[in-house]
């Protein structure tokens, strides 16, 4: 059965403006890590026809709320949920598409140990294309920026849950990230405080 999240209500269309203008229109395949729900391929997909939608989730749940909205999404572009664990070594190789134009991860790092991100931004250097494009969405703590006190409460929230989670700093994500030849190339301020962060694999 579909499920739907608030936040995932809230950001969809941002989520889906945004990837617009930063997706190349020659990508072919865009991955998703940690789909949730499975609402924003069902909103995204049907207006982006150049690509194929390749949703992931961890969460058995949550793939029976994926598989519904694919069922009911008639732009063909939407394919099957496949299980994916970004702290399995072998994501890379075990799911479809065999490399990726984009691999896109929408609140994820901050509500996982730091091991998953450290392994998404692993495996996307294996499974992106040369010049493909990891693109994160989130809140995020930066070095030189204050962190607003809304996100400081959701970041003392997080650690309530379980001290591994917390706001990553952008600098720390960015610095694993080029460890496996991901280059940092944008950082998008975007609604609640939250920022859209583009890695482009590097193959100079
Ligand atoms: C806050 S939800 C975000 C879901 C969706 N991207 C959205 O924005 O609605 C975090 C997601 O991360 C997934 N997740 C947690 N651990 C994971 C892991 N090790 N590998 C992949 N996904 C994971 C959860 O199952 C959950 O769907």
């Amino acid at each position: 059965m579909k499920q739907t999240t608030p936040s995932a209500d809230r950001n969809m269309d941002v989520v889906r403006d945004r990837l617009v203008d930063l997706i190349p229109k020659e990508a072919r395949d865009l991955l998703e890590i940690s789909s949730g729900t499975g609402q924003h391929g069902a909103h995204c997909a049907p207006v982006m026809q150049n690509l194929r939608w390749w949703p992931t989730e961890h969460d058995a749940a949550r793939m029976t709320s994926i598989a519904a909205y694919v069922a009911d999404c008639s732009s063909g572009n939407f394919m099957a949920a496949q299980q994916l664990d970004v702290m399995d070594e072998d994501w890379p190789t075990a799911v479809q598409p065999e490399t990726a134009d984009v691999i896109l991860n929408i609140n994820m790092i901050h509500i996982t140990p730091w091991a998953a991100c450290a392994g998404l931004l692993k495996g996307s250097g294996h499974k992106l294309a040369a010049g493909g494009l990891l693109i994160l969405y989130g809140p995020f703590r930066q070095r030189d920026v204050e962190t607003v006190s809304s996100n400081e409460a959701f970041d003392v929230w997080l650690k309530d849950q379980n001290t591994d989670y917390g706001l990553r700093y952008l600098e720390d994500v960015a610095e694993e990230a080029a460890k496996h030849n991901l280059l940092l190339t944008a950082v998008e301020a975007v609604p609640a405080n939250n920022l859209m962060v583009v890695f482009k694999r590097n193959d100079a």
